[in-house]
């Protein structure tokens, strides 16, 4: 088993606490703040994301008193920090002073100052300045004995269309492409006469300019993703050279559409994000998109930076959190590597565009309120569970593909249906898989694939250089590889393959002639062929896109039920090697998801962690010593979930036995670790 460096070193615990706002309040409020921290049981503050004004209010002076106060009273208090570089949101002066750090739009009309993430990420004012305030705070804070993580800005996201940006984008793309010639071929530029005669000519895809050219469009994406990365790295490195053991991370967003954080993540010493799900949220896309950032860095846990403790503000309908889904979905988190649970906010500002924010302390003050009693059990609760789950990893069988320049591409196809669905598409895969109880890794397009037997690969529109060589690897030793429609049908520059599904035609052995897009509502049928039914229903519905698909050696599953192309293959499997490889050429309804993955988990004999009433889930995480169970109860009502015969477990929260059944109440959670079994 792989072993992981602690995200913790200081002290043995889950990190429970979150984002700090000290400059917001009177030094009255502070000892305030951390009495009430103490109570519930808050370990770690996170300090500084927005304080760059109240840290150097002009260029040349600085003003880290206060900070100096609120961490020393922090540390005297027992408690962590998490030290943020203030970068996220320059001061006034500085857009002022120097007006190339302010972001300009789609149109590269420059922005006015204000808001937050309103900086150029190449403007070499910006990143002189953001270096050297995260130096100083390193220089200031190296040896503080309350430091024990470093997060670098806030959020880094959006992008920036300024002249600074678009001659940093010509150096980058004659770094890609060293010639003009090359360029243009990969660009397909002869389209519509785009072809370019001097690198001057290229202009970044402005909203009124340059959006015709597909690949031009997303390799402006990977280059603004880059630039980021670049200002994350700039300060990292300051710090890192000063303070080389404390570990370094910037909070991500999940599937947050304009970053590749999968080119970000062996940069981040340990991944950690903000989670905000709607409300409503189903589960399993919680679970998704802890799953994504625990496979960030293959497997390593990480940390739940953010979450809501009661609502969020900038949602449409932002109901409150039921009692007991705050402790719910920390545990959640948990369940799929989160070695952290924290809040944004600890305090709730009074003024701003987050007064009505969910806070652990609301405006009020009190801690005589349902959501700090919360808080403060489950802080309690976490405390007693002390070091059980660090370390702990995740043993997948299962890898769902998910990858950002394939959605890039994707999103940028004009045709064959405008709403594509790519990442809901994914998780609706993930989620047939997610409520057969089994471990699953999100998996990218450069990942080691060797470590699976199954790896579902939804939409796969672009297939980057190597990724097919190692699907067919995977299949030739026995795994199963699954694709869908619209898949292999372009390259890594968003040139069409000269047919699909390109590289995988070999795997998969069909071709793709047509693609049909259906109006909302209409449905075509999988007709499952009389030898294949195997458990399965006869007929499910299908939607959205119809891949017409000719086999070329590939066995015949399923066939589409209507229309001109009624009869012709819609799910098909080809035998490859030792294993096999699937296309499912439509979008189908979830119920032949469930059914077809059920069989396709069960040739390879992975069996549900247990079998559970609808909505209970059940998540492993394990160590070299220990085995834990996570049964998470996402109904509001009590169930009854029966154990393996003959296995007596303990649960870690409630201490008890357990054994046969287990009573879940509504939202309730068990952590069930295998004692020795039942003498019979
Ligand atoms: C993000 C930010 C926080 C706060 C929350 C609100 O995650 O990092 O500063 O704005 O959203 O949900
Ligand atoms: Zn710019």
């Amino acid at each position: 088993m792989k072993t992981y460096p602690p995200i913790n070193p200081k002290a043995p615990f889950i990190w429970h606490g979150g984002d700090y706002n000290p400059e917001q309040w009177p030094p009255e409020v502070w000892d305030e703040d951390i009495a009430l921290m103490q109570r519930c049981h808050v370990n770690i503050a996170t300090v500084g994301v927005f304080s760059w004004v109240s840290l150097q209010p002009e260029e040349d002076r600085f003003t880290f008193e206060w900070l100096d106060t609120v961490l020393d009273k922090l540390a005297a208090a027992g408690r962590y920090v998490c030290l943020a570089t203030p970068s996220a949101a320059q001061p006034a002066w500085m857009s002022q002073k120097y007006p190339d750090v302010l972001r300009s739009d789609a149109t590269g009309r420059r922005m006015h100052h204000g808001r937050r993430v309103n900086y150029c990420p190449n403007s070499p004012n910006y990143r002189r300045l953001a270096v050297q305030m995260a130096r100083k705070l390193a220089e200031r804070y190296k040896d503080h004995p309350a430091l024990v993580a470093w997060h670098i800005s806030n959020e880094y996201g959006g992008f920036c269309m300024c002249e600074t940006c678009a001659a940093a984008f010509r150096s980058w793309l004659q770094q890609r492409y060293r010639s003009l010639d090359e360029l243009n071929r990969r660009w397909y530029t002869r389209f519509w006469g785009h072809t370019y005669t001097d690198w001057s000519q290229i202009e970044p895809p402005y909203a009124d300019g340059e959006n015709a050219i597909h690949a031009l469009t997303i390799d402006y994406k990977r280059f603004q993703s880059d630039s980021m990365l670049e200002c994350y790295k700039l300060e990292r490195d300051a710090i890192r050279a000063i303070t080389p053991d404390v570990p370094i991370t910037t909070n991500l967003m999940g599937t947050y559409p304009h970053l590749d954080y999968r080119a970000w993540a062996p940069d981040l010493d340990v991944i950690s994000w903000d989670c905000y799900p709607w409300p409503n949220a189903y589960p399993g896309d919680i679970a998704f998109l802890h799953d994504l950032n625990r496979g960030l860095k293959d497997g390593q846990p990480f940390m739940l930076m953010e979450q809501t403790p009661s609502s969020q503000n900038w949602q449409p309908v932002n109901a409150l959190k039921r009692p007991g889904v705050l402790r719910l979905w920390s545990y959640l988190a948990v369940a799929h590597g989160a070695e952290t649970v924290m809040y944004f906010q600890w305090r709730r500002s009074r003024g701003g565009c987050e007064k009505f924010h969910g806070a652990v302390v609301e405006h009020s003050g009190r801690s005589d309120t349902r959501v700090f009693r919360e808080v403060a059990a489950l802080g309690a609760e976490l405390e007693r569970l002390g070091e059980a789950t660090l370390g702990a990893t995740t043993p997948a069988r299962v890898g769902v593909l998910f990858d950002w320049n394939n959605w890039w591409a994707i999103d940028a196809a004009v045709g064959p249906i405008r709403d594509k669905q790519y990442v809901a598409t994914v998780r609706k895969h993930y989620n047939a898989l997610w409520r057969h109880n089994v471990p699953i890794d999100i998996v990218f397009s450069d990942s080691d694939l060797s470590r699976y037997d199954v790896v579902i690969a939804p939409m796969l529109h672009m297939v980057k250089p190597g990724l097919a060589e190692r699907v067919e690897a995977l299949v030739e030793r026995g795994g199963t590889f699954v694709t869908t429609y619209f898949s292999g049908v372009v390259d890594e520059t968003d040139l069409a393959f000269e047919g699909y599904p390109g590289p995988l035609r070999r795997v998969l052995g069909i071709w793709v002639e047509e693609i049909d897009a259906l109006y909302e509502g209409q449905v075509n049928h999988i007709v499952l062929a009389d030898d294949a039914r195997d458990g399965m229903q006869a007929r499910y519905t299908s939607s959205r896109l119809c891949d017409i698909v000719h086999s070329e050696g590939a066995r015949v599953l399923a066939t589409y039920g209507d229309d001109f192309y009624a009869g012709t293959p819609v799910v098909t499997e080809n035998a490859f090697g030792q294993g096999r490889a699937y296309y499912i050429a439509s979008d189908p309804e979830d119920r032949f998801l469930d059914d077809f993955y059920g069989r396709i988990l069960a040739t390879h004999g992975i069996t549900p962690l247990l079998v559970t009433p609808r909505g209970v889930e059940v998540a492993l995480r394990e160590t070299d010593r220990r085995q834990l169970l996570f049964v998470l109860n996402h109904n509001p009502d009590e169930q009854t979930i029966t154990l393996p015969a003959g296995q007596r477990y303990r649960e870690l929260l409630s201490q008890r036995e357990v054994e046969g059944t287990m009573r879940l109440a509504g939202y309730d959670v068990g952590i069930l670790e295998a004692t020795a079994p039942t003498d019979r």
